[in-house]
């Protein structure tokens, strides 16, 4: 099967997403063909994955200069402390702006690395190799990057988009179904703000996508990247339009830093209950009809979660909760921008919550026994 291949152009840069099958043993060919040959690379890798894909990368890099430096993906680690480790190995070999610094792991990995090259010397090349389905479909492209600190969540971090992005799919057959399923959150999130076609197909298809039944999993992947894509163009910065994409992310935000990120509660994880609230909260504020916001719960009740919701929270985090939405970016004193959704692909960019009606909401939210 030929490999797609997206086209993002963006006032900072242009660039390639190559998506399909069997692309890693490609990647010498890729590079040439793009002129995306430099003297030296750094490939920072998420230490699980397999072995055998880690082989096949490095194989591309024989004939030329190139480093590793193994990484363990967890929230906690994606820190100020590691782009240090990895700026350090970047200054001990001498490396210049016009060399190159490979990501190849999940989101995490991608974004702290995407965060080390924007830096290092105020920017050196990089390449995004996503190895999970969330960094497919979403984190891998676009340009943002970022780090935690104890405020929150990706608080630190810039605009920098990427010089070729590759993924290939044969590295999500050994993801965990956990991860299989926050990538999915993203697909979800990505079909609202779409259309409602997609969100149907979804509906129907959702098991052969998290099975990754080939077309299916390549489809989703495609249709996300072209959205986000379509969003990015028009909108890199974030001023407007690009905001729709972190619809139900300020509660998940908010979660994840309220238990610490725990493993208990993963990103995707996160976005799933961040966007049953979103829902809930429009069709309160009769935003959405009765009928899309059950059509919607209905869907995000059939993905199995390993934690529930009410399992991790109860009434005593909300003003933890709280506490963390208001230091989301973006929020000023005593309220809170939510991205709302009005209709499938038509969402409301601006809601400002007030504290005390965002506690009532939380209070009826934590006292319900779903997901
Ligand atoms: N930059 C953006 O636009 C953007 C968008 C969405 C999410 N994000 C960020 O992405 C992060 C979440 O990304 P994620 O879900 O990919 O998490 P992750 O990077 O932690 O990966 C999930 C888990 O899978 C493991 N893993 C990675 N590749 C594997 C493989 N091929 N086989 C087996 N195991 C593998 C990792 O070690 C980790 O345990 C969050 O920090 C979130 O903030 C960023």
């Amino acid at each position: 099967m030929k490999s797609k291949i997206i086209k993002v152009k963006t006032k900072s840069k242009s660039y390639e997403v190559h998506i399909g099958i069997n692309l890693i043993p490609k990647l010498k060919n890729i590079l040439k063909k793009k002129k995306l040959i430099f003297s030296k690379y750094l490939i920072v890798f998420d230490n699980k994955i397999p072995r055998k894909f880690r082989k096949l990368l490095f194989k591309n890099f024989e004939s030329q200069k190139f480093y590793t430096l193994d990484f363990s993906a967890n929230e906690k680690n994606k820190s100020f402390l590691s782009v240090d480790k990895i700026h350090n190995v970047l200054f001990k070999n001498n490396f210049h702006r016009d060399d190159c610094i490979i990501s190849f792991g999940g989101g995490i990995t991608g974004d702290l690395v995407g965060y080390a090259a924007s830096t290092f010397k105020r920017g050196i090349r990089f390449i995004n190799i996503p190895s999970t389905l969330l960094a497919q479909v979403d984190s891998s492209i676009g340009g943002k990057t970022g780090i935690n600190n104890k405020f929150g969540k990706n608080l630190v971090g810039s605009f920098y988009q990427p010089d070729l992005v590759i993924s290939d799919i044969n590295l999500l057959y050994s993801l965990p179904k956990r991860e299989i399923i926050c990538g999915y959150a993203e697909i979800l999130k990505s079909s609202l703000i779409d259309n409602k076609k997609r969100f149907i197909y979804l509906d129907r298809n959702y098991n052969e996508i998290l099975n990754l039944k080939r077309n299916y999993i390549i489809s989703a992947i495609l249709n996300s990247c072209l959205l986000k894509k379509k969003i990015i163009e028009k909108d890199e910065k974030e001023k407007n339009l690009r905001k729709s994409l972190n619809l139900g992310h300020t509660f998940a935000h908010a979660y994840e830093a309220t238990l610490k990120y725990s493993k208990k509660l993963n990103h995707g994880e996160a976005v799933i209950f961040g966007l049953m609230n979103a829902i809930n909260f429009s069709r309160e504020k009769k935003i959405i009809s009765g009928l899309n916001s059950d059509l919607i719960n209905k869907h995000i009740n059939k993905i199995e979660i390993k934690n529930k919701y009410l399992d991790l929270f109860d009434k005593r985090k909300i003003s933890s909760i709280l506490k963390f939405m208001r230091s989301d970016k973006k929020n000023q004193s005593d309220s809170i921008n939510l991205i709302l959704i009005r209709n499938f692909g038509k969402l409301n960019l601006n809601y400002q919550a007030k504290l005390s009606e965002l506690n009532k909401f939380l209070i009826k939210e934590l006292s319900k026994a779903y997901l």
